[in-house]
């Protein structure tokens, strides 16, 4: 992850393409990635997109019931007002699989025509096997091979430049991206510092070879050192003394790296690609909380027309985040084609990711 830096700030990794190159991604690529643009490279896109999120709601009221918490607090320091929690047999395997199912029926794809599945997730059903495996065996696609992807809340973007590239080299034609967490498995319900924040939900997104239009861009970054500011201690291999379960956070830690790097990476990105935030009609931010976003999008300068949010009916749903704000955008008729959409996602890791995209729909022969 990341690329090796001499002055030891975090690694960080920009991709572009470059818009004179015919052709898709490579050519102006700063660091770490492959240049591919001698070798056919394709262009990649984002063609469709659909979710699942449980029926049950839970409201702020009802969260008051048993914490110490109030609607009015809520509301005014994170915008959320109710969020998705998943009922029995619910699991994110479930939710992904449901996510894939609706996302096959509107493109008309059949099993053998997905060739690769990547879940973003924090909350596999279990260490293994990977939830990948397990929605390939729920949707019946025999002929996929797919694997798990841990980056948190910026998960669904880093899957996201991973699938771009599988089509943009021409090794796949089609690559499914999910992003799914039952974030209600491992938050303590009685912490109301996280409690309150996050929801169960699932996105699924196809990529594929288009003609025109597609990623323009990646912008990706990690800072492990800042790990502990939110985790889930006691979850894996390692033994600590007291074991915790559920998640923990440094709150104030988050909310200061997350107004610092939506900023940043977004900034980075079109730097990069030679855009202004004048040009981009759709900016989907990670839905963490509102006072985020709107920090971030008065920083870069976007008027609330082009703010995608819909942190108020699903709270953060992590890796659910940002495919289930890129659904409501096209439900909205926003992502119309030759829109410019700038994604930017950043959590646990600490991680961070942007991602730039043309719209379009129209695959390529
Ligand atoms: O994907 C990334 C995931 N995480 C995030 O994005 C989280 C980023 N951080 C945040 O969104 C905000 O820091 C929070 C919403 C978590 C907290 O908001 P804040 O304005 O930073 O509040 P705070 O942590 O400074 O706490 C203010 C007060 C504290 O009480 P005292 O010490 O002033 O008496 C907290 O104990 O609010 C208290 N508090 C609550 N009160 C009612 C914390 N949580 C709650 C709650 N209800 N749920």
């Amino acid at each position: 992850m990341g690329c090796s830096d001499p002055t030891g700030t975090p690694p960080t990794c920009t991709v572009t393409v470059d818009l004179r190159m015919v052709g898709g991604m490579g050519g102006n690529i700063t660091s770490c990635m492959p240049d591919t643009s001698q070798d056919n490279p394709r262009r990649a896109a984002i063609t469709g997109v659909a979710t699942y999120v449980p029926d049950r709601i839970v409201t702020n009221a009802e969260l008051a019931r048993t914490l110490d918490t109030s609607d009015d607090w809520i509301v005014t320091r994170t915008g959320i007002r109710e969020r998705r929690r998943g009922g029995p047999g619910e699991t994110t395997s479930t939710m992904g699989a449901e996510a894939v199912r609706r996302l096959m029926a509107a493109k008309g794809l059949a099993p053998d025509q997905v060739d690769v599945l990547i879940v973003a997730t924090v909350t596999p059903d279990m260490f293994f096997p990977a939830t990948a495996c397990l929605i390939q065996d729920q949707v019946g696609l025999q002929s996929t091979w797919g694997f798990d992807l841990s980056a948190a809340c910026s998960g669904f973007l880093y899957a996201l430049t991973t699938g771009a590239q599988f089509v943009a080299s021409g090794v796949h034609r089609r690559v499914i991206v999910v992003g799914a967490d039952l974030m209600s498995a491992i938050i303590d319900p009685l912490d109301r510092t996280t409690a309150v924040l996050f929801g169960d939900g699932a996105g699924a997104v196809v990529i594929e070879p288009v003609e025109r239009g597609g990623f323009l861009g990646f912008e990706l970054g990690a800072d492990g050192g800042g790990g502990e500011s939110l985790w889930l201690p006691g979850s894996g291999s390692r033994h600590f003394d007291d074991p915790q379960s559920f998640v923990k956070m440094n709150g104030r830690e988050v909310y200061k790296f997350a107004t610092r790097v939506l900023v940043s990476s977004a900034q980075k990105l079109l730097d990069e690609v030679g855009m202004t935030v004048d040009d981009v009609d759709v900016y989907v931010p990670h839905q963490a909380n509102i006072r985020i976003i709107d920090h971030a999008a008065k920083k870069l300068g976007f008027p609330p027309k082009k703010v995608v949010v819909n942190v108020e009916k699903y709270g953060n749903t992590s890796s659910g985040s940002i495919p289930l704000a890129l659904a409501d955008a096209a439900k909205d008729g926003r992502l119309k084609p030759g829109a410019k959409v700038l994604m930017t996602g950043m959590g646990a890791g600490l991680t961070w990711g942007s991602s730039l995209i043309e719209w379009t729909e129209e695959m390529a022969a």
